[in-house]
């Protein structure tokens, strides 16, 4: 699949990185995840990235969601840039935690930020808001598996990237859980970003360490694993452990 993706001249919005295209190499060589004739939300759309790469693969329709409203403007044009009739796609900007759902999605799709957060280099624009999740990097996630039920309809897939400095093994038990069935499609090592936070790489390295004593974030060096997460919701989703 060739997706034609530009960044935001404007520096508001984040330009694909690995973590977010290390999803789509997992798409696409997994055949048993399709997405056609499906409803895709597409949680923190950024640039377009997978709103752009649902609807060549066959989806029927994707809403990609936004907290940071520049990702409208550029997700537009990324689709306009890839031949995709707008019909296709609903753009909302709106807190995935405060998101109004009338009616669940087939596949949920994203790609969470996955930094702790510090006030030694909050710039609280929109890169940060892609980049920073939190104290411990684990926002967006927590908000996604509270809402998952509400986000997903019966048998549909949630697809997340989860970086390692977020703790892998804490979603997984969650949503297994929650009677959701969860298998690693694909793991990769990427180098931790550092490069924004240069300045304060030390005090970014040390959050990390205490993440990693604390058992909630894994890497070695300065290299960390993503993987690429399926999850599928049965048609009851009854919780482990009841009968
Ligand atoms: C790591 S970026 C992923 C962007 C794109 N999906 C990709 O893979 O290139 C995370 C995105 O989530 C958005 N985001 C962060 N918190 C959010 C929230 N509470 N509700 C909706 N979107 C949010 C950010 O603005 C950002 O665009």
């Amino acid at each position: 699949m060739k997706l034609r993706i530009e960044a935001d001249e404007r520096g508001e919005v984040l330009v694909p990185t690995d973590v977010g295209m290390s999803l789509l190499s997992a798409f696409n060589h997994d055949p048993s995840i399709s997405v056609e004739g499906a409803r895709v939300l597409d949680v923190g759309c950024g640039s377009g990235l997978y709103t752009v790469a649902m609807l060549l693969a066959g989806a029927a329709h994707v809403t990609a969601l936004d907290i940071n409203a520049a990702c409208t403007r550029v997700a537009v044009d990324n689709l306009a840039r890839n031949g995709i009739d707008l019909s296709r796609v609903t753009v909302e900007v709106a807190d995935l935690a405060r998101l109004e759902i009338t009616r669940p999605w087939d596949v949920v799709v994203c790609n969470p930020p996955h930094l702790p957060s510090d006030p030694a280099y909050a710039m609280e624009d929109g890169i940060d808001t892609a980049l920073v999740g939190g104290l411990d990097g684990r926002a967006m996630y927590d908000v996604l598996l509270a809402r998952l039920d509400e986000l997903l309809a019966p048998r549909g897939t949630l697809l997340l990237t989860h970086s390692s400095l977020t703790d892998i093994q804490r979603t997984c038990r969650q949503l297994e859980q929650a009677g959701y069935r969860c298998r690693t499609v694909q793991v990769c090592e990427l180098d931790i970003p550092l490069r924004r936070y240069a300045a304060h790489r030390d005090v970014l390295l040390s959050r990390l360490y205490a993440l990693r004593s604390a058992g909630r974030a894994a890497f070695r060096g300065l290299r960390f694993e993503v993987h690429t997460i399926a999850a599928t919701r049965s048609s009851t989703n009854e919780k482990a452990g009841e009968s």
